[in-house]
């Protein structure tokens, strides 16, 4: 028997949700940082499970970072970001509540995070550190699942368009727009997904405004569906692993606001960029400056 062989057997793989995502117990991430067979069986289970809970392993900061970089080129978050650790760059310390200040981070809607990079990570992780004394669930919604839910002809349009993603909420209004398909081939499953979030996502450049919030208002609704979802409650030490590509994520702000809550957060570039399901089926743009200056 292969080491390969032996860790797939060491490792408990339960489904947890519809469609998608799975608990993985017996294994202690802390002792196994340098395990190449591990990581790769971790990378196999995420591309075919898009989500992977691993509860109690009450990882320090370094070894988050650690687990991380196995799955990819660390994302520096920017050094204007309340939230990022002094010492590690990547690793974000989500604490609320912070006295005095407004601490809501905006998790509550659909999204993927960073998709207003040119490359946004391929890889997310968090771990709870401190919980709230109740609520604080994450929800994530399958995107494979999504778009195999499309009408063909629906399909056929959304694989000929963009989106513009764009990120405000630093105060940076010069921000500069990132287009992605609106239909994306994974790099790893070869399987077609949407890629439509409810935040940083502003239009689609090849509609006309109307046509834009109609189809973004459809398409957001079916990639947030309850039977293309997961939810899952948090206790300190769990940490989950998920693929910011084919799904999107939703933080539950339904805690007591004054309940102290720790969550330390990272993510994981692999430099493949975005790609469209078939690229030479994107619409040219269309000219939507003028389309604007029309309606005005
Ligand atoms: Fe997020």
């Amino acid at each position: 028997m292969n080491i390969e062989a032996k860790i797939a057997q060491s490792l408990t793989v339960t489904p947890r949700g519809g469609t998608f995502a799975a608990e993985i117990t017996g294994v202690t991430l802390a002792d196994r940082l340098n395990d190449d067979g591990l990581f790769a069986e971790l990378r196999a289970l995420l591309t075919d499970h898009l989500v992977l809970f691993l509860p109690g392993q009450h990882l320090s900061a370094e070894a988050m970072c650690t687990l991380a970089s196995r799955f990819g080129e660390l994302n520096i978050l920017d050094p204007s970001d309340p939230r990022r650790d002094a010492q590690f760059p990547s690793l974000g310390r989500f604490i609320t509540p912070v006295p005095g200040k407004n601490t809501h981070n905006y998790s509550d809607m659909w999204h993927a995070d960073f998709t207003y990079q040119r490359v946004p990570e391929a890889i997310a992780m968090f771990q709870l550190v401190e919980t709230p004394r109740r609520g604080g669930d994450t929800l994530w919604s399958n995107q494979y699942a999504a778009f195999e839910a499309l009408s063909h002809p629906i399909k056929e349009l959304a694989r000929t368009l963009t989106g513009v993603h764009v990120f405000k909420g630093l105060g940076d209004t010069s921000a500069k727009p990132i287009e992605h398909p609106i239909v994306c081939r994974h790099p790893h499953s070869g399987r077609e997904h949407l890629y439509v979030t409810s935040g940083y996502l502003t239009h689609i450049p090849q509609l006309r405004r109307k046509e834009s919030m109609v189809l973004l208002d459809y398409l957001r609704e079916i990639s947030a569906q309850p039977e293309f979802t997961v939810r899952r409650s948090h206790r300190p030490g769990d940490v989950v692993i998920w693929d910011n590509r084919c799904t999107l994520h939703y933080g539950a702000h339904d805690y007591d606001p004054h309940d102290r809550r720790e969550l330390w957060r990272i993510g994981a570039l692999d430099n493949l960029p975005i790609a469209a399901a078939f690229p030479e089926r994107i619409a040219p743009h269309f000219d939507f400056s003028a389309v604007t200056a029309r309606l005005v």
